[in-house]
């Protein structure tokens, strides 16, 4: 199964991707975490990443695509995936339908998680991740059992460079302007559904499975 997460920054496609990922075994594909391991590395890579990152502007198509490309190839992701944060814009998602169709494959749901703006801004305000293994805390929802330490691995939770509120409020425009144009892509090609995000996380899981049913 091949699915790609849609929606805002901090609508909750990590939160849901992590959760279809177990649940159904397959990869969970993010390049923003691909991104951010590069930058934590001080790859060349993670450099030129970070410049755009840090203004809360995407990176550029062609290296973008370059990462993803590489990544889906490897053995794991031969049963399907999910990718989280891919595609961003209409050529990403122009690449990916090219790619997939020289292997006779394609995408089978594209997953709109749909939260409103002003709950965004709360949410990314709270959000914590880790510096080490990229598992991610919300202060309120989602807290470590201690604070500041990840559960998983002990290492430090910091909040997100991009997630200062100048930032998001950039990331939401460059989400209408660049990103949101795909869910017309997706819905005429017949693979968009849409799931209401502002729930509890397991209920916004609860329709993600009935539509994976
Ligand atoms: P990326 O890492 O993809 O960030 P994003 O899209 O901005 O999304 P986030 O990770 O911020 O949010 P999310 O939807 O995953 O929400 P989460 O589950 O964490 O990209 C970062 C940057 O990398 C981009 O800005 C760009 O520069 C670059 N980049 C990446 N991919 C690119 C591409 N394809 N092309 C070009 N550039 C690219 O949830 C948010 C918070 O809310 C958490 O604290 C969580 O615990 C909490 N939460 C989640 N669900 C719920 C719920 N139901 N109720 C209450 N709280 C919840
Ligand atoms: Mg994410
Ligand atoms: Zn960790």
């Amino acid at each position: 199964m091949k699915i790609i997460m849609l929606g805002a920054p901090g609508a909750g496609k990590g939160t849901q991707a992590k959760m279809i990922a177990e649940s159904y075994k397959i990869p969970h594909v993010s390049t923003g975490d691909m991104f951010r391991l590069n930058i934590k590395n001080g790859t060349e890579l993670g450099k030129e990443a970070k410049q755009y990152m840090d203004q809360g502007l995407l990176v550029p198509d062609e290296l973008t695509v370059r990462i993803l490309l590489d990544r889906v190839a490897q053995d794991d992701c031969k049963n399907g995936y999910v990718l989280d944060g891919f595609p961003r814009t209409i050529p990403q998602a122009e690449v990916l339908e090219e790619a997939l169709n020289k292997l006779g494959d394609k995408i089978d749901y594209a997953i709109d998680v749909e939260v409103p703006d002003e709950n965004i801004i709360r949410r990314m305000g709270g959000r914590r991740a880790c510096t080490s293994c990229g598992a991610t805390y919300h202060i309120e929802h989602v807290p470590p059992k201690k604070e500041g330490v990840c559960d998983q691995c002990g290492q430090e939770l910091v909040l997100r460079d991009d997630d200062k509120p100048e930032t998001v409020e950039k990331r939401l425009r460059v989400y209408q302007e660049q990103t949101a144009p795909l869910l017309e892509f997706y819905s005429s090609k017949g693979v968009l559904r849409s799931v209401d995000g502002t729930q509890d996380m397991q209920d916004v899981f609860k329709a993600i499975e009935e539509i994976l049913k």
